[in-house]
């Protein structure tokens, strides 16, 4: 099957995309990779709306339109409701050893903060790169230890994911994290619930998905991002991948000259005014069609 071919071409590349040489004696747990697994994110109380297939990157695609919620007692954000151009990036599954620093620098030329959803276990063999992400300004996320799916883990499995990879997070730079993703967008609002009351953090999803892991193409990546950024849009890529951190640069610069405004999730979140849902919304600025892709990640 091709489809399981290239899952297991993707187990292979996952495994060594956090390692660095001379770390290797860290035991291996086998990292689910971001396969072919067809997979729209649930996006926990704001589930009842379907995301309509053009509109992906807008706030309604994550499903605000129809019920708001207030942002205190909201378990998982897609996008926020914001009140200028901020838009938060996020890079899952490092870091990488090769790859994140090269990231890293991109972002400090810049003056653009990000946010970091990592693995456990690469964390563990990252942890001075993860001190350079909070020395220099980012926000260290949570992404479980090996990448599973985990509604299909029991609580203590759950808590094993959770639990060990912040712990590592914080071993390696006194921040624990206070936001998280499920791997492949894998959640539930009881899921959800539970991470907030238990583990202190908020789920969070994406509404922009350049399916960079997918399609291994700087410039499609380039335009996937730049068409579909939205203000209040969370915007999903992959620091493991170098046709990713190739086209970064440029994705930065774009955004940029747009007069966008990059903050961490957590800063978008603290923003989110869900009582802008209720009014017809005026774009705040100026930007393209949205791109129609599918969200499988
Ligand atoms: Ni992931």
């Amino acid at each position: 099957m091709k489809i399981l071919s290239t899952a297991a071409f993707s187990v292979v590349l996952l495994l060594a995309a956090c390692r660095t040489a001379q770390t290797q004696s860290q035991p291996q747990v086998i990292v689910v990779p971001h396969d072919e697994m067809t997979r729209t994110p649930s996006v926990g109380e704001a589930t009842s709306a379907p995301a309509p297939a053009q509109a992906q990157s807008s706030p309604e695609a994550a499903g605000y339109s129809s019920a708001p919620v207030h942002s205190s007692g909201k378990t998982s954000y897609s996008a926020c409701y914001v009140d200028g151009p901020y838009i938060a990036m996020t890079f899952d599954d490092g870091p990488s050893a090769e790859l994140t620093p090269k990231l890293l620098d991109a972002l400090k030329q810049r003056g653009i903060k990000a946010t970091f959803f990592m693995v456990g276990q690469c964390v563990a063999q990252n942890p001075d790169i993860v001190r350079r992400m909070v020395d220099e300004g980012h926000e260290v996320a949570n992404h479980s230890w090996n990448h599973p799916a985990l509604t299909k883990l029991g609580p203590d499995g759950v808590k094993r994911q959770l639990s060990d990879t912040s712990d590592m997070i914080f071993r390696a730079c006194g921040v624990r994290p206070v936001v998280m993703r499920p791997p492949y967008g894998a959640t539930n609002a009881t899921l959800n619930k539970r991470i907030n009351d238990e583990y202190g953090m908020k789920v969070v999803l994406w509404s922009v998905d350049p399916l960079d892991w997918k399609y291994r193409n700087a410039d499609r990546v380039y335009n996937s991002i730049t068409q579909a950024a939205q203000p209040g849009s969370i915007i999903l890529a992959h620091d493991i991948h170098a046709s990713t951190v190739a086209a970064m640069p440029r994705v930065f610069d774009t955004l940029l000259a747009k007069g966008y405004k990059f903050v961490t999730v957590s800063e978008l979140i603290a923003m989110n005014r869900p009582e802008l849902a209720t009014k017809k919304q005026e774009p705040s600025m100026p930007s393209s069609a949205p791109v129609s892709t599918p969200v499988n990640n």
